[in-house]
């Protein structure tokens, strides 16, 4: 019997990267699982393959629009009967250093990183709170929200909110049963880092900061996604768990 078997579960942002290897890891520990994506066909893809596995329901659309945030939880509550668990994945980041970092790109980044966490989140638990039997939300965060990185001041800044966001949550939550908790991954090799036009000396410098000398890979976080979200951590909320091959333990 997985870790997750029978919960029924959102995860944002399952197109690629970390957020299909979480759709992936929670259909194998036997969740039933409504992915979304922004991108139709990446959400298509995802979805086909994981199907052989298990149940996965999908929609597209983009979490920084307050009607599809409804219409995703509706969907979850309509095709699996309910909700116990909500990833909050989808995220993005803009490379511009500070004195030039447009608003344009202030405003996307917190907007999918930090503004959709909150509203998808809050959605989601009053969800949980009328079903009244508890829930778990795991949120997106980055080692970026505990110490900054040069050239990210909106992603840094938004992925900070999301962790004192979860504490709040998880303060305000955690008499009705349910658990909010973030993951801090450092460098974790995905197109995110690894196709997103970042400069290629920087990209093979980057592993000289890490004491394990590796990129982190989207299957690791995704273990720690499951862990959180399952009951094997039933004591823990409102914590941020990083997980990033020794980066921050290191001056
Ligand atoms: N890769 C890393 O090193 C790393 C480190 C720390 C944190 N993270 C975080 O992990 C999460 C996933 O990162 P990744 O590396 O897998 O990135 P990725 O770009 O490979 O995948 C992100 C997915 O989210 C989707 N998405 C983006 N904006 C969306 C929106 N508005 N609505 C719906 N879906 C949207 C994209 O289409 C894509 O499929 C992000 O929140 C990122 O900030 C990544």
């Amino acid at each position: 019997m997985g870790r997750l078997e029978g919960k029924r579960a959102i995860v944002t942002g399952a197109g690629r990267g970390i957020g299909r290897a979480i759709a992936e890891k929670f259909v194998g520990e036997g969740a039933r699982l409504v992915v979304c994506d922004l991108v139709p066909d990446r959400l298509a893809a995802t979805a086909a393959a994981l199907r052989a596995q298990g149940e996965v329901h999908e929609l597209a659309g983009n979490v920084t629009e307050g009607a599809f945030c409804r219409a995703l939880v509706d969907f979850a509550v309509e095709r699996l009967g309910g909700l116990d668990i909500l990833v909050n994945n989808a995220g993005i980041a803009i490379v511009e250093p500070f004195l030039d970092h447009s608003l344009d790109a202030w405003n996307r980044t917190l907007a999918v990183n930090l503004t959709a966490v909150f509203q998808l989140g809050q959605l989601a638990a009053r969800t949980m709170v009328a079903q009244n039997r508890g829930g778990a939300i795991v949120n997106m965060a980055s080692s970026n929200g505990h110490v900054g990185e040069r050239g990210l001041a909106a992603y840094n800044a938004s992925k900070a909110g999301v962790i004192l966001l979860t504490k709040t949550m998880a303060i305000e939550l955690a008499d009705r049963g349910i658990r909010v908790n973030c993951v801090s991954p450092g460098w974790i090799a995905t197109d995110l880092t690894l196709n997103s036009g970042l400069d290629p000396a920087f990209v093979a410098g980057y592993l000289d900061k890490i004491p394990m000398r590796r990129a982190g890979k989207p299957e690791e976080v995704a273990n720690l996604f499951a862990f959180l979200a399952s009951d094997e951590a039933s004591f823990i909320t409102g914590e941020s768990v990083v997980i990033d091959g020794g980066q921050l333990s290191e001056e």
